[in-house]
C-alpha cells in the first residue's frame, strides 16, 4: 500500500480553501500544516479542516520535515517565491494557476524542478472536467478530424474580483487574460493536441475597470486599485498552420458570459461551455451532443491525481513544462498590444 502524503497549503484564501477540503476528502493524503500571513486565516482553516499546525512564514512550515508535498495557493506575485523554496526544501508541488507573472519566472520554476527532482504540477483545473475529458477523447479518436481553428472565451461581462488582488498589475502579473484567461487558453491548446505556438497578435482595452459607478456579480471591486485591463483580442498562429482565437474580458459590453472553446476540424467540431459535438455524416454536419455526461467535481480529480503521481512517482498529469506554453501565449499577448505587433514565439 502506497504511504499518505502529508501535505502543506500556502495561502488559506478562496482557492486554499478548496485545496485543503479535497486533499482532506482524498484518501491517499493529509494535510499536516496551513500557511497564510493572516494568522486568523490559517488559523480558521486549520480549525474548520482539522489541520495541526499552523504557520505565518512559509519557509518555517517547510522546515517540517514529515511534508511531501505543498500546495501554493497564493497570489501570483508569490507562486515562484514559494515553489522555489519548497523544491529546494525537497517538496513536491502543486502550483495554482497562472504558473507565474510571466514566462522567464515559469521556467526558473521548472529549472529549479529538474534540479531538486521533484514534480512540479500547474493546478489547470478544466483539463479535469468530466466534459472536457469526453472531448478530448472525441478527438483523440479523430472523430472531428484534424483540429486547424479554435476559439477560447472566458468572458465576464462584470465580473472584478471584490476580494483578492485581481485588479493589480505588479501583484498578479495582469487582468483577465492571467486570471481566467489561463484556465481557457490552456484547455482550448490541450484539447487542439498541445501544438506549438508560433506567433500572436493582441490587444488590450482599459475603459471600464477603473472608472466608479459600475455594479458586478462579485459587487463592488476596488476601481481605485485597478490597473489590469478590461478586455482582450487575440489570435495565436501555430506551427501545424491552425489558429486560436482568444476573448477574455472582466468586464466588457457584450451580450453574455461565456467561459468555454470550441475546436474546429475537418471532419467536425466539439465544445465545452456549453458541452456541443458536431460530426460530419452522409454530407451533413450533423449535432451529436451527448445528454448523459454526469458533472464530475474538477478540483477533487485535479488533487486526486497529484497525490497519485507523488505516491507512485508517475508523471503529473499537468506538468510546468506544459503550463509554461499558456503562459509564453499570455505574455505575448500583452507584448503585442503594447508594441502594437505580432510578436514570434520560439
Ligand atoms: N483554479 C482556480 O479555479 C482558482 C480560483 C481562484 C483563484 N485561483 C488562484 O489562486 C491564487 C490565490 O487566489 P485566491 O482567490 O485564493 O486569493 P485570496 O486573496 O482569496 O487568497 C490568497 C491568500 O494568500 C495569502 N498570502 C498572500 N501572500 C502570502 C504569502 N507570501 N505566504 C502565505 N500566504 C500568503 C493571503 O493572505 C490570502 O489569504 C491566485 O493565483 C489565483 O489565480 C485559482
Amino acid at each position: 500500500m502506497a504511504k499518505t502524503i502529508k501535505v502543506g497549503v500556502v495561502g488559506a484564501g478562496f482557492i486554499g480553501v478548496y485545496h485543503l477540503e479535497k486533499y482532506q476528502k482524498c484518501t491517499g493524503s493529509e494535510v499536516v500544516a496551513v500557511c497564510d500571513v493572516d494568522a486568523e486565516r490559517a488559523k480558521a482553516a486549520a480549525e474548520k479542516f482539522d489541520v495541526p499546525k499552523t504557520f505565518t512564514s512559509v519557509g518555517r512550515m517547510l522546515a517540517m520535515k514529515e511534508i511531501d508535498a505543498i500546495s501554493v495557493c497564493t497570489p501570483n506575485i508569490d507562486h515562484m517565491k514559494s515553489t522555489l523554496k519548497a523544491l529546494s526544501a525537497g517538496k513536491h508541488v502543486l502550483c495554482e494557476k497562472p504558473i507565474a507573472m510571466n514566462a522567464r519566472q515559469a521556467q526558473t520554476m521548472i529549472d529549479a524542478a529538474r534540479k531538486a527532482k521533484k514534480k512540479l504540477m500547474v493546478a489547470l483545473n478544466n483539463r479535469f472536467r468530466a466534459d472536457t475529458q469526453f472531448v478530448k477523447r472525441i478527438i483523440e479518436k479523430g472523430r472531428i478530424g484534424k483540429p486547424y481553428y479554435a476559439r477560447s472565451l472566458s468572458i465576464r461581462r462584470r465580473g472584478v474580483p471584490s476580494w483578492g488582488v485581481f485588479g493589480q498589475k505588479k501583484l498578479q502579473g495582469g487582468g483577465p487574460l492571467i486570471d481566467i484567461g489561463v484556465h481557457m487558453i490552456d484547455m482550448t491548446w490541450y484539447l487542439m493536441g498541445c501544438p506549438k505556438p508560433v506567433a500572436v497578435s493582441g490587444k488590450t482595452y482599459e475603459t471600464i475597470g477603473a472608472t466608479p459607478g459600475h455594479v458586478g456579480e462579485f459587487g463592488l471591486w476596488d476601481y481605485k486599485t485597478y490597473d489590469v485591463e478590461d478586455f482582450t483580442v487575440a489570435l495565436v498562429r501555430f506551427a501545424n498552420g491552425a489558429t486560436m482565437m482568444i476573448e477574455s474580458a472582466f468586464c466588457v459590453n457584450l451580450d453574455k458570459n461565456v467561459f468555454g472553446c470550441h475546436v474546429v476540424g475537418d471532419k467536425g467540431g466539439a465544445g465545452i461551455g456549453p458541452l456541443s459535438v458536431q460530426i460530419q455524416e452522409c454530407g451533413h454536419l450533423m449535432d451529436c451532443t451527448p445528454g448523459d455526461i454526469p458533472k464530475n467535481d474538477q478540483y477533487q480529480a485535479e488533487i486526486d491525481a497529484f497525490v497519485d503521481a507523488v505516491a507512485h512517482n508517475k508523471p503529473v498529469p499537468v506538468p510546468a513544462t506544459e503550463a509554461i506554453w499558456t503562459t509564453k501565449i499570455i505574455d505575448a499577448i500583452y507584448a503585442s498590444s503594447k508594441a502594437n505587433k505580432e510578436i514570434r514565439l520560439r
